[in-house]
């Protein structure tokens, strides 16, 4: 179920995106002199704008009802505690954290028409990580061949896709950048205990991506607030499977690699959260709470949404964007998801001021303030295009597939005749 909403930014392909594009992506970073810190007299305003956005959910759906042949639950307590329907769930052991991740970046880099080899660097925001390490990340930056970028997981929980988008902004006002792909990808269901309905009728699983461009069109992400209370870190939880307790016949018997949680204290500290930091980045923007057109807050609890954004705020409800009730709470994925269906519902424009807001274990919390400054408007889907991206595709799951034969390859010999016994690139000793 992938869905590419909105579209093609509009801004011109080579000419308003930033002098640094017009420079190129990767192997020309030596010659972009422009942006904050380029050569004096070389000054040009660099700003980080959003230019194409996708997600993407696994098939199978979930419902309250369903839940109540597997745990003590009712849809009525889901619906009115929660506001939770349904939620989309990775039943197919191929969906993982990384091919969910993979189909949205896809998605996004063609709403841009962006070639996967112009990424400069590609944040994973994921509480379900594909692995400890590698990152899953650079799994995805393979599936998608973004054979020029940087990769790394970014863990701040369900604020992890707004500390990203914090991250893409700074790499691309500091000019190190020119194309950030942004994604928040999970999937819970593989580390929810589904015999504990106090967490598992609130979990789901998908993926929201984003692309984040250097552009010299005035607005974008403008503002970003991030914040972290670790005293509150044993509120929500993985106890198991990390350096502090490692897995053992133990920690798996005792269901310590599944989420545990208080959440009254996490409903409470959340309903604060989420109100004080879009304060805070509303102020840093120096913009009014009635100046904002949409908040897109991360999608927990509708119950916290109400608390915090509309009754402390008094942010109207048509300002408000929830979906939670189709997905449940996708932690990073749930922002990138719903702004694409704000998008599809014709709730954005440009020229509006947006507000994302999250928070999530750490405990963490996280806000950016967006004056959307892209035309939403239909790329052109011909069938040269498609058939294009296919074989962009395939020509990356072939390069992967190659390099891991010569590496299988290599293996096969003593490390002292490879390169004729020369040690390897990067070899200790
Ligand atoms: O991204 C961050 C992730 N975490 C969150 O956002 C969690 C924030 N917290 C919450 O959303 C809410 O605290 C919950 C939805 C988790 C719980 O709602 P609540 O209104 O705070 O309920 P509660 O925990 O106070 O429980 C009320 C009752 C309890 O029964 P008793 O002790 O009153 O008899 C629970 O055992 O509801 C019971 N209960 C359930 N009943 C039916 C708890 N879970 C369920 C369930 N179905 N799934």
């Amino acid at each position: 179920m992938s869905e590419q909403q909105g579209q093609q930014p509009n801004i011109p392909a080579n000419g308003a995106l930033g002098n640094g594009h017009r420079n190129g992506s990767n192997g020309n970073r030596e010659q972009r002199s422009s942006g904050p810190n380029g050569p004096a007299g070389a000054f040009s305003p660099r700003f980080a704008q959003i230019v194409g956005w996708g997600y993407h959910v696994p098939e199978k759906v979930i419902t309250n009802f369903d839940l109540e042949q597997i745990v003590d639950t009712q849809d009525e307590w889901i619906r009115s505690r929660t506001g939770i329907e349904e939620r989309h769930v990775a039943a197919a052991p191929s969906e993982t954290s990384a091919s969910l991740g993979i189909l949205a970046g896809r998605a996004a880099l063609e709403m841009a028409d962006v070639n996967p080899n112009k990424v400069d660097l590609i944040i994973c925001a994921t509480s379900s990580p594909e692995h400890i390490f590698p990152s899953t990340a650079s799994i995805i930056q393979d599936g998608l061949g973004a054979s020029n970028a940087g990769a790394f997981d970014l863990s701040a929980a369900c604020s992890g896709f707004v500390y990203a988008l914090s991250m893409a902004r700074g790499h691309i006002l500091a000019g190190d950048a020119e194309y950030v792909l942004v994604i928040g990808a999970e999937t819970l269901s593989r580390i929810v205990d589904w015999t504990d309905r106090a967490t598992c009728v609130l979990f789901g699983d998908g993926a929201g991506a984003v692309l984040v461009a250097a552009s010299d069109v005035p607005g974008g992400i403008t503002a970003t607030v991030l914040g972290s209370d670790g005293s509150g870190a044993d509120l929500l939880t993985v106890p198991a499977g990390g350096s502090a307790m490692p897995a053992s016949l133990e920690t798996v018997s005792s269901g310590g690699h599944y989420i545990k949680m208080d959440g009254t204290a996490v409903f409470r500290f959340a309903t604060r959260v989420m109100a004080e930091a879009t304060r805070q980045v509303l102020g840093k923007a120096g913009l009014g709470v009635d100046e904002v057109d949409l908040v897109i807050p991360h999608q927990a609890n509708v119950r916290i949404i109400q608390n915090s954004v509309l009754k402390q705020l008094k942010i109207p409800e048509e300002k408000v964007f929830i979906n939670l009730q189709k997905y449940g709470n996708t932690s990073t994925a749930s922002i990138p998801i719903a702004l694409c269906e704000a998008i599809a519902a014709g709730r954005i424009k440009p020229g509006d001021n947006l507000v994302f807001v999250g928070f999530g274990a750490g405990l963490t919390w996280a806000a950016c303030a967006i004056k959307w400054s892209v035309p939403i408007a239909k790329p052109e889907a011909t069938w040269w295009r498609n058939t294009q991206r296919q074989a962009t595709y395939q020509a990356a799951a072939a390069r992967s597939m190659w390099k891991r034969a010569i590496r299988r390859v290599y293996s096969q010999f003593p490390a002292e005749s490879r390169w004729g016994g020369r040690k390897e690139e990067g070899e200790a000793g």
